[in-house]
Order: C-alpha cells, then sequence, then structure tokens
C-alpha cells in the first residue's frame, strides 16, 4: 500500500501535460487596491497581526505572507474560509465575523504594501529532481552504466524504464522483498525523494537496445508473448508507468528475472504467467523481447526554472484581469508546499490547481516551493 502510495504521488512530470487552456477569468479590474485601507489597517493591527504581521509577512513558517499580494485572491480566500470551502479554524472564525467591507478593507491594506523581502538567499543554487537524479545516478554508473545503459550482461539496464516500476523496484531491494545482496546495500541508505529522483531521471533517458540473447529463437518467442503484451505493451515497450518495458533489455537479466518470479520474487500477477513456462519457452520469449527496439518511457522537465513556466503563466502575470492565481514569488516555502499538497491530496479545492498537481511527486512539490520561496518577490 505504501508502495503504491509513493508509486501513485511519483509526479513525473513526464508528459505532465499542462493542458489547463487558461486563466483568463475577469475578476477583479483593477490591479491597484481598493477599499478603505485605514480601516483595513486598523483590522490587520487587532485580528491579523500575531500571524501575519502589520507589515503582511507570516511571522512562523507555514503562514503566508500577505504583503502585496492580489487584492481579489486575498478577497477570494477569505470567503472560502468563510464558506467552509478552505479549512482553518481561526480564519474561519475570523472571516464570519466580518462584514464584506471589512474584507475589501483589510485585503486591501495587505494588497497595498511593499512585497515582503526575501529571507531565503537568491543565489542559493536549485536543482530539479532531475538534476539531482543525475547526481545521485553517478553510484549506478559502474554497473548501470553512463545514462543507465549498462552494458554489463545479467544487469539491467535502466535508462527509459517507466518510472513507477523504477521506484517500486528500488522499494523492494531496499525491504529485501527482492534478493540482491550488492542493490540491497547500495541503496539501504537512499530516502523516498531521493528514489523519486533517481526513477525520474533514468525514465527520461534514451535506452540503447543490449544485443541479441545468445539462446533462444525470437520468432519461436513472438507468439508466446501474446499473453504479455496486454501488460508489457506490443513488442515489449510498456505504456504503463508501473508495469517495466522488456523491449531491448539485458537477455540474461530478463531470463534469470522470469525464473525469479517462480522462485523468490513476489509479485503474484507474474508468477500466474510465468509458472506454466518451460524453460525453453522463456528462452525463445527472452530472445523475442531481447531483440526488440527499446523506447524512452518519457521527457521530463529537466531544471525547476522550466517547471516553474508552466506555473508563471497564472501565477506571474501582471495582468491583473487576467489571474485569479495569487503571486508567488518571495512566498513563505512550507506554506507552498503545504498548499500544493492539499491540492493533490483534494484537501483544498481547485479544480484547476488539483489538475495541475495530481502528477506531482513530493520531490517536484519541494523544489517548486524552494525555487518560488528564492525568488524575489515583485
Ligand atoms: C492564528 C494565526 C492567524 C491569524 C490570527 C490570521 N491568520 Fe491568516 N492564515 C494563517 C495560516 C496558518 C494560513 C494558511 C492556512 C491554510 O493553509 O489555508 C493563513 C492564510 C490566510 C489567507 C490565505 C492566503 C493565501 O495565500 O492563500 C488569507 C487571505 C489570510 N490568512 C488573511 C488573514 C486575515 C485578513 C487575518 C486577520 C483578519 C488573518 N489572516 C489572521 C494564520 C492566521
Ligand atoms: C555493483 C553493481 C551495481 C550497482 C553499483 C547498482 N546496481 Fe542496480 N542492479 C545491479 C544488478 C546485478 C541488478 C539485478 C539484480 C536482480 O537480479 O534483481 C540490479 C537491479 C537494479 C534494478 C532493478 C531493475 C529492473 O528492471 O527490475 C534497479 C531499479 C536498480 N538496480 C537501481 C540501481 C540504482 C538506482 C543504483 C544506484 C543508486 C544501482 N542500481 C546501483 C547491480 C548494481
Ligand atoms: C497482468 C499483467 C502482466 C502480464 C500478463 C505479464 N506481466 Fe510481466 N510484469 C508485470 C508487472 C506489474 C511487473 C513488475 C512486477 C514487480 O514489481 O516485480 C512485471 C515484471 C516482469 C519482468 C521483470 C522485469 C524487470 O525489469 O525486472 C519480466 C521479465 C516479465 N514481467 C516478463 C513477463 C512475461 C515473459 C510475460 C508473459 C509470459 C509477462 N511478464 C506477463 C505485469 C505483467
Ligand atoms: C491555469 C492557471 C494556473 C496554472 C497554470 C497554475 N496555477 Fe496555481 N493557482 C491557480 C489559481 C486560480 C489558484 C487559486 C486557487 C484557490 O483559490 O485555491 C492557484 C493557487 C496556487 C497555490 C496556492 C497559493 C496560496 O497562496 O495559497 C499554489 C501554491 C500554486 N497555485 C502553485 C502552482 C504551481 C507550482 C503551478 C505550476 C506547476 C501552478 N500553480 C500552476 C491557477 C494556476
Amino acid at each position: 500500500m505504501k508502495k503504491l502510495m509513493i508509486g501513485m504521488t511519483l509526479s513525473v512530470a513526464i508528459a505532465v501535460v499542462m493542458t489547463v487552456a487558461g486563466c483568463a477569468d475577469k475578476g477583479a479590474a483593477t490591479g491597484k487596491p481598493v477599499g478603505d485601507l485605514a480601516a483595513g489597517k486598523t483590522i490587520a493591527e487587532r485580528d491579523c497581526k500575531g500571524c501575519h504581521g502589520v507589515d503582511g509577512k507570516g511571522l512562523a513558517p507555514g503562514i503566508p505572507n500577505l504583503a502585496n499580494q492580489r487584492q481579489g485572491y486575498l478577497m477570494a480566500s477569505l470567503m472560502e474560509y468563510k464558506d467552509g470551502k478552505r479549512n482553518h479554524a481561526a480564519l474561519k472564525e475570523l472571516a464570519t465575523r466580518m462584514s464584506e467591507a471589512d474584507m475589501q478593507n483589510v485585503s486591501g491594506y495587505f494588497a497595498s504594501l511593499p512585497a515582503v523581502p526575501n529571507s531565503v538567499a537568491v543565489d542559493v543554487k536549485h536543482s530539479s529532481p532531475y538534476e539531482q537524479g543525475k547526481v545521485l545516478a553517478e553510484a549506478c554508473a559502474k554497473c548501470h552504466g553512463e545514462d543507465g545503459n549498462s552494458k554489463a550482461a545479467g544487469t539491467p539496464s535502466l535508462a527509459g524504464q517507466q518510472p513507477h516500476y523504477l521506484v517500486a523496484a528500488i522499494q523492494e531491494y531496499h525491504q529485501g522483498e527482492r534478493k540482491a545482496t550488492m542493490m540491497k546495500s547500495m541503496l539501504r541508505d537512499s530516502d523516498k525523494l531521493e528514489i523519486e529522483h533517481l526513477a525520474l531521471y533514468f525514465s527520461a533517458q534514451t535506452p540503447t537496445k543490449r544485443g541479441a540473447s545468445a539462446r533462444g529463437d525470437a520468432a519461436a518467442g513472438e507468439p508466446l508473448t501474446a499473453m504479455c503484451s496486454g501488460c508489457h505493451g506490443a513488442r515489449g515497450v510498456s505504456a504503463d508507468s508501473h508495469t517495466p518495458s522488456l523491449a531491448g533489455q539485458d537477455a540474461q537479466y530478463l531470463a534469470g528475472a522470469v525464473k525469479a518470479y517462480r522462485k523468490t520474487r513476489q509479485n503474484w500477477g507474474m508468477q500466474r504467467y510465468v509458472a506454466g513456462l518451460s524453460d525453453q519457452d522463456i528462452d525463445h520469449i527472452v530472445a523475442y523481447y531481447a531483440s526488440q527496439d527499446p523506447q524512452p518511457a518519457g521527457s521530463v522537465a529537466t531544471s525547476t526554472q522550466e517547471l516553474a513556466d508552466k506555473c508563471n503563466r497564472c501565477h506571474d502575470t501582471e495582468d491583473a484581469t487576467a489571474s485569479k492565481a495569487p503571486k508567488m514569488r518571495g512566498q513563505d516555502k512550507d506554506y507552498l508546499v503545504m498548499a500544493l499538497r492539499a491540492y493533490r491530496d483534494d484537501k483544498r479545492e481547485s479544480s484547476t490547481m488539483h489538475r495541475m498537481s495530481v502528477a506531482y511527486s513530493n520531490a517536484m512539490i519541494e523544489s517548486l516551493a524552494a525555487w518560488y520561496a528564492s525568488q524575489p518577490a515583485k
């Protein structure tokens, strides 16, 4: 179950297709704060200062900065707390006590304040999950090859492999469910985020064919794969992120893996399919898959900037009429992480943001949040 959860959250921006058409929604038509700002300040001093400061800077990690935020967005948020669409006990109570004019005034007040200067150094080096995966993967190159294309017989290539499958496989070694002493000691220290980084990196590499099998006959193997292709894809190129591709994989490794399902490797689905195969059938099947052309599982955004470009379409627009999306540059990092997880896990309503973030792993969320928090607010 835990495995499944991580699998599901593995973000893989692999083709995170940002299909969301537009953020346009004609809302507050002007960029300038409106309302009685002095009355707003009085409310802020009385009711908000303890957490958001009078200068609109969140006083603790996890409390958002409000200074210089779009007024329309602040207003809408307060309404959502009031209506229970967003949950926060203190804010619900405060918002319930406020008239619409109060909300307008206090929102206008915070919106009119200068942006909070950055607390995070701007020159912090932010590497994306992909870049971090690339660094971690250096430890694997000795056996799995440069870019995950192994040259050692018996050692699988990881390049282009399906990312959820890679995460699951690494965890199986980790937890001793899959036996391979060297892999276990290799991966002992990697945490969940690192595993996601590695999977993201390897899945995006271009796989090369490992070479023909010394045993078995590909032509005889092909008809036997009819029952495999429903899951592993036509010619062994899987289209499902949880199911490994077999095309072009090392023959010796494939043969060993099929046999392992008959003995030590636990996967009820696979055991059922390979239980009835003779050793000769296995050789033929392996010869067939080893001779097929591999394909990469997907492409990923390789830098955080590249990811953020997609968000900035809505979040970074100067056009106040065009966006209901809040400004995020210089926002508190912990708050951003919390907010993104809440959308992804369906704890905060917003169909736009939910659609956007379902595909995001914790790794991706962390790096996006760190990136925005480090940007000078404007
Ligand atoms: C007890 C501490 C506390 C007080 C007092 C408080 N807030 Fe907040 N505020 C928070 C926290 C924590 C959040 C983030 C909650 C969440 O995750 O939705 C928040 C979120 C907000 C948001 C949403 C911001 C965003 O970026 O989505 C607005 C708007 C807001 N507060 C306005 C106010 C106003 C106006 C007052 C005073 C009337 C106030 N708050 C008083 C702690 C507080
Ligand atoms: C000393 C050599 C060696 C090193 C270093 C190594 N591996 Fe492996 N790896 C292997 C071998 C051999 C196997 C096949 C084991 C088996 O049969 O289960 C394997 C299997 C795997 C698999 C399963 C692939 C599949 O198709 O099921 C994954 C995933 C993997 N390694 C990831 C990694 C990562 C990530 C690193 C670096 C952090 C790494 N390995 C470092 C030798 C190595
Ligand atoms: C019902 C779907 C399904 C069918 C049918 C199926 N597989 Fe699999 N196969 C999987 C899944 C899922 C995995 C990954 C399981 C795991 O994590 O160990 C897998 C793993 C494998 C592996 C290990 C790959 C690696 O990189 O370690 C091999 C080899 C394999 N299957 C061969 C076959 C062959 C040959 C057939 C047909 C005789 C077949 N499979 C039929 C779903 C299927
Ligand atoms: C199509 C427009 C659009 C795109 C693209 C978009 N967002 Fe949003 N985002 C919104 C809107 C609208 C809201 C306000 C929703 C609400 O009221 O909860 C929002 C809210 C948020 C919030 C909550 C901020 C706060 O102060 O509470 C975060 C965090 C966020 N988005 C992050 C992102 C990230 C990261 C991306 C890129 C992966 C992204 N968004 C892409 C429209 C968009």
